[in-house]
């Protein structure tokens, strides 16, 4: 993508009718830019797991192209995320990026990437923002908004006969907007929150907010945690005595990805969630086989949006040839797109977000077998993207 560098460059000159002529380009660079250390460490690993799957499966190319790789780990800090970014853009001079899971670090990037006209594919990250407000052409989600399977518990336990729920989460755009699409769904159906409890990112001293869920008593116990943060919360919830006598359910990214270190305290658990296990479909049995082959381990949901995204990296630069000078070609053909996911197939909204299944699903043993479908072709609402 020879010609990438040089429509940068015109970008940040301000030039924007310039013309040159694009060699047609051999291979492209992708950059990672995901938590490789920290509570999402092992998110981070199947995603890129994920994505370097699809590549092999292609003969280690994408879209006819050949894939180099650069990587930087964001550490889950928001702080740090322009810095981090950058250097990808910059020093690695990667043609796109494929970054992250940490919600706060998706929204710093998400500028970068607008301001700098690069491509950018989140794997994870469910700001709702980032398909929202600061959605961009550039912009593609193959994941999830954070609104999306919170909304979809919230009508499953109103479903249930539920009245009265306390919320627990960390205190950032991810539990807090998981925990409002919850709350969006509940209501409506005539639910009523008892309490937010909150505690911040990403600390795992819950054991007075567990004291209080047990003082108000609600009905069910909604949460988002995910990753080592999850392992810690379930089995300290079965360990205060709680999961008998107050239900606890949540986002999936409680128990996906964490079942083997959970053990006992997770069995039973109902959570919803965008990919489920045992979905028996020949489209994730070949994902799944692929995976556990490659890997020596088996997939969830995070290794499925790894593949999502390079699935949809490869069908943009079928259409742009590689070429940056052809970058509407390249995001045309996204947005047009049904991604053939082991999720199930799904397409774009307007904002660039999945409009795909919420399944419900319940741990049995190590996998989170898949229940029903809670809501069928669930579309983020998008509010406040304009494009
Ligand atoms: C997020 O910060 O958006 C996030 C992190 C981990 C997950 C899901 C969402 O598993």
């Amino acid at each position: 993508m020879k010609g990438a560098k040089l429509v940068q460059l015109a970008v940040a000159a301000g030039l924007t009718s310039l013309t040159f002529s694009a060699t047609a380009a051999d291979s492209v660079k992708v950059g990672f830019m995901l938590p490789y250390s920290g509570t999402y460490a092992a998110l981070a690993t199947a995603i890129e797991n994920g994505f370097k799957q699809y590549v092999e499966e292609q003969g280690g190319k994408l879209g006819g192209l050949n894939v180099e790789y650069a990587r930087v780990d964001d550490e889950s800090a928001p702080a740090k995320a322009t810095d981090n970014i950058n250097k990808l853009i910059n020093r690695d001079k990667v043609d796109v990026v494929i970054g992250t899971v940490h919600s706060g670090v998706a929204m710093a990037m998400a500028k970068v990437a607008k301001d700098t006209n690069t491509l950018m594919i989140d794997p994870n990250a469910g700001a709702d923002a980032v398909t929202g407000p600061m959605c961009a052409p550039n912009i593609f989600r193959s994941s999830f908004s954070n609104w999306q399977p919170a909304y979809g518990m919230g009508v499953v336990a109103a479903e249930k006969g539920y009245k009265t729920a306390v919320t627990i989460t960390w205190d950032y755009a991810a539990g807090k907007e998981s925990v409002n699409g919850f709350k969006e769904a509940f209501t409506k159906a005539g639910g009523k929150i008892e309490k937010d409890l909150t505690l911040p990112f990403p600390r795992v001293e819950f054991q007075a907010l567990l004291t209080e869920i047990a003082s108000i008593k609600p009905d069910i116990v909604y949460t988002f945690f995910a990753g080592g943060g999850a392992v810690k919360f379930v089995k300290d919830y079965a360990a205060a005595g709680l999961k008998e006598s107050i239900p606890l359910v949540g986002a999936g990214f409680l128990t996906d990805g964490t079942l083997q270190a959970q053990g006992e305290s997770a069995q039973g658990l109902l959570t919803t969630l965008h990919y489920a296990d045992g979905l028996n479909t020949a489209r994730d049995n070949a994902f799944r086989l692929g995976y556990a082959k490659a890997y020596k381990m088996q997939p969830d949901v995070y290794a499925v949006q790894g593949y999502d995204a390079a699935q949809m990296l490869a069908i943009g630069l079928a259409a742009s040839k590689g070429e940056k000078s052809r970058q509407d070609e390249l995001i045309a053909a996204i947005e047009k797109a049904t991604i053939d996911s082991p999720r199930g197939a799904f397409t774009l909204s307007k904002s660039h977000n999945p409009v795909q299944d919420i399944y419900l699903r319940q741990v049995q043993g190590e996998s989170n077998t898949v229940q029903s479908v809670a809501v069928k072709a669930l579309a983020d609402p998008g509010r406040g993207c304009r494009m």
